[in-house]
């Protein structure tokens, strides 16, 4: 069958030292109408909303500068707290915001900083109305040629506290994300994915556990996906740079894994990543129920499944051939719906391009 897209362009993709073949160049998509966004959240589908932000982010050039050197200062000393000590980051803090104490975070390897913020209404004598909020910076992966990162906004204790239980700490957790990253305004403030996102959950949307994204050449995110308790998905906006992803609904990936791994001209590719017959064997099996294969990749550790989703290259084209990848520029927004596990946009990201880009990436609730 000959392929839809065009060939003419290529673009590697790397991801950790993994060369993941080359993507074509998609063809820009076109503004959808309200409807066919809500169509597509409905249909647990990652929607494009083309060149949305690029007045906003004209507007706020200023401020997406300021965060590229704070990441550079990052990058360069492996601390965060001696720069929200200073201009422009002291005054903003200060309005609202105690700073607690900072940890090292030497127990989480990929772990930069984590600095911990009281909150306080100034208007009430300098009421405490949220503890225990934090900004966590951290190191996307391990990889010594991905100099990626990320800022993260939450409360509480990290992996153990359901962080919906508490809508205002939540919501306080996001002030302090706007306060350090302004520019986070480029999406709550957006008329249109403002309007978009109410007509979808029936009410004004919150944006919570925010995290802000440098992602670097080279860098990226494996296949996950992002459900949480009482978040209905995740807006993500690209403010710098360019990424590439793959975005698809869990049942449609499961099709797309078991018609892979069932196909004859797959067999070479497939042993590739999975060299040892009783793992390809494993995986047939995993394969021929609908419920084991979904079960296997809610596990922590599905290596077998993860061995194709992000490391086989003839997989990936398979993906991009059927339509589930998108490239995003500056000033693109991507909605992923995450309704529940078994009906959520699973995603990866790949960064394009030479320089590292920043992203806004809010869960909705
Ligand atoms: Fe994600």
């Amino acid at each position: 069958m000959k392929s839809r897209l065009n060939t003419n362009k290529m673009r590697s993709l790397k991801r950790r030292g993994f060369d993941l073949g080359q993507t074509p160049d998609l063809p820009r998509p076109e503004q959808p109408t309200a409807d066919a966004v809500q169509q597509a959240w409905l249909n647990d589908s990652a929607i494009v909303l083309p060149s949305l932000l690029n007045e906003n982010i004209q507007k706020h050039a200023e401020n997406i500068q300021n965060s590229h050197k704070l990441m550079q200062n990052v990058l360069k000393t492996a601390e965060i707290t001696p720069f929200l000590e200073q201009a422009p980051y002291q005054e903003r803090i200060q309005k609202n915001f105690f700073l607690v104490a900072a940890s090292p975070e030497e127990h989480d390897e990929q772990g930069i900083e984590k600095i911990y913020f009281d909150a306080f209404e100034a208007s009430k004598q300098d009421e405490v109305v949220a503890e225990e909020l934090w900004c966590k910076g951290s190191w996307l992966s391990f990889h010594e040629e991905d100099a990626s990162l990320r800022f993260r906004f939450s409360w509480g204790m990290e992996g153990y506290e359901d962080v919906s239980a508490d809508p205002l700490k939540q919501a306080w957790a996001g002030k302090l994300c706007d306060v350090i990253f302004p520019e986070s305004s480029i999406i709550t403030q957006n008329g249109a994915i403002l309007g978009y996102l109410s007509s979808i959950l029936g009410k004004k949307p919150s944006f919570v556990e925010r995290i802000v994204y440098f992602n670097a050449p080279n860098g990226g995110a494996q296949m996950h996906h992002d459900v949480e308790r009482g978040h209905a998905g995740v807006v993500f906006a690209q403010l710098s740079g360019s990424t590439f992803w793959l975005a698809i609904t869990k049942p449609k990936l499961m099709n797309e894994i078991i018609s892979f791994v069932s196909c004859p001209q797959h067999q070479a590719d497939i042993e590739a990543v999975l060299p040892q017959k009783e793992d390809r064997q494993v995986l047939i099996k995993l394969c021929e129920t609908h419920d084991d294969l979904s079960c296997y990749m809610e596990e922590p550790d599905h290596e077998l499944v993860e061995a194709i989703i992000d490391r086989c290259p003839a997989f990936i084209a398979q993906l991009v051939e059927n339509g589930f990848a998108h490239s995003l520029e500056a000033g693109d927004v991507l909605l992923l719906p995450q309704r529940d596990l078994d009906n959520c946009v699973w995603h990866s990201v790949f960064t394009l391009g030479d320089t590292p880009g920043e992203a806004l990436s809010f869960a909705v609730r």
